[in-house]
């Protein structure tokens, strides 16, 4: 007989069409292991130990063109027919533990280096203001190159195209990377932003990229399959805006009008260093704004998770080094078992086990 559900975190959860059977969401974690941006099988293994039957998972960032994408090595990409081919048992395995997976699709910007960039050109963004700090392991980014208006339509198709490609994968929907200082968010954050076009300017226009990323990619594998992250709040590779409130605002009220899945934002606490801090803004409103899912990352325990819920600030909590280090956390979560440490020196690092598919889970420990 099923056991009636201890905590919020565990109850279940109708999400558009799909049924999840609990509210344990893992986060969107790139992991650096996908050698020449194709995924190996060992990813086979991370993510299906990961899976929990009607748990969500979200894939790592994945680069959706080779021109312009790669911010970082040994990133996943999803625009040859040898990157879907390597997604497919990824997806299969997910599947076959009875797990709902998507797909984050993501284009750097200018958080790259031209080493990354076919012919060693500069990396695109929607300013040519360089970043001044540095990335992984002291990687240097190379100045980008504004986009000329003309150009961005280009960009919104490899996302739509990105899309197309990741359904054929099998995964059962996408994740629009709109977060994080990467490319959408050089458009909306006008502490980058510094067009003069119909992309720049008004909170309006440097919506406008994202927006139409949002229903060219609705358009193409339907709206019900379609979640975007967003961080607001976040001034992470220097994206920062003037007005986080009002953005994040905008931006969940515009996409009432593409009745798009979810809208999964980043808390205002999970400032750049990596680490929880306070702060006085919370995402209540843009939750309250938006009609579809929400969810929420960023230093979520136990506690606060089953909280948030309880209180309805959320639908859904997504875990990410807490899920990097325990496989089995909604488990462990049931059972209010102790949780594995993460070891952030292994987060990035290339080796296809260690930190990556060796951290135990509960039997093993106890
Ligand atoms: C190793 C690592 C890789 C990450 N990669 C991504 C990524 O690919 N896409 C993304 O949107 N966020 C990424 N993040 C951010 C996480 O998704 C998450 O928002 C962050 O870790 C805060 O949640 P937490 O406190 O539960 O870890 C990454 C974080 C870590 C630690």
């Amino acid at each position: 007989m099923a056991q009636a559900p201890t905590i919020p975190l565990l109850s279940p959860y109708k999400m558009g069409n799909f049924n999840l059977c609990h509210r344990v969401v893992l986060a969107p974690l790139g992991r650096s292991r996908s050698y020449g941006n194709v995924h190996q099988p060992h990813a086979i293994l991370y993510y299906s130990q990961r899976t929990s039957k009607g748990g969500l998972l979200i894939a790592e960032a994945t680069a959706i063109s080779d021109s312009t994408t790669l911010g970082y090595p040994n990133t996943p990409g999803i625009w040859t027919k040898e990157q879907v081919e390597a997604w497919k048992p990824i997806v299969d395995a997910v599947h076959a533990k009875g797990g709902v997976f998507f797909c984050q699709l993501w284009h750097a910007g200018r958080v790259s280096n031209q080493d990354f960039q076919p012919n060693g050109q500069a990396p695109i963004s929607s300013t040519d203001k360089p970043l001044t700090v540095e990335g992984i392991d002291g990687a240097h980014f190379t100045p980008p190159r504004r986009l000329r208006t003309d150009e961005i339509p280009q960009i919104v198709n490899d996302f739509r195209i990105a899309a197309r490609n990741a359904i054929e994968a099998g995964f059962d929907g996408i994740e629009i990377h709109g977060a994080h200082g990467f490319l959408i968010d050089q458009f909306l954050k006008d502490g980058v932003n510094d067009r003069t076009d119909q992309y720049g300017g008004s909170v309006e226009n440097r919506c406008r990229f994202a927006l139409e990323v949002v229903e060219a990619v609705a358009n193409e594998i339907g709206a019900d399959k379609v979640g975007i992250r967003l961080s607001p709040f976040a001034d992470y590779n220097e994206s920062e805006d003037s007005n986080p409130k009002a953005l994040g605002l905008y931006m969940a009220e515009s996409l009432n009008k593409y009745g798009i899945l979810y809208c999964h934002m980043v808390e205002p606490r999970w400032k750049m260093t990596g680490e929880k801090s306070e702060s006085p803004y919370s995402l209540l409103p843009m939750r309250k704004a938006f009609k579809g899912t929400f969810l929420v990352a960023g230093g979520y325990e136990r506690e606060d998770g089953n909280n948030a819920i309880a209180e309805n600030h959320t639908d859904l909590v997504v875990y990410g080094r807490l899920f990097l280090a325990n496989p089995d956390l909604p488990k462990r979560f049931e059972l209010n078992a102790p949780l594995n440490k993460y070891n952030r020196d292994t987060f990035y690092t290339s080796d296809p086990v260690v930190g990556y598919t060796d951290y135990p889970f509960l039997e093993d420990t106890s």
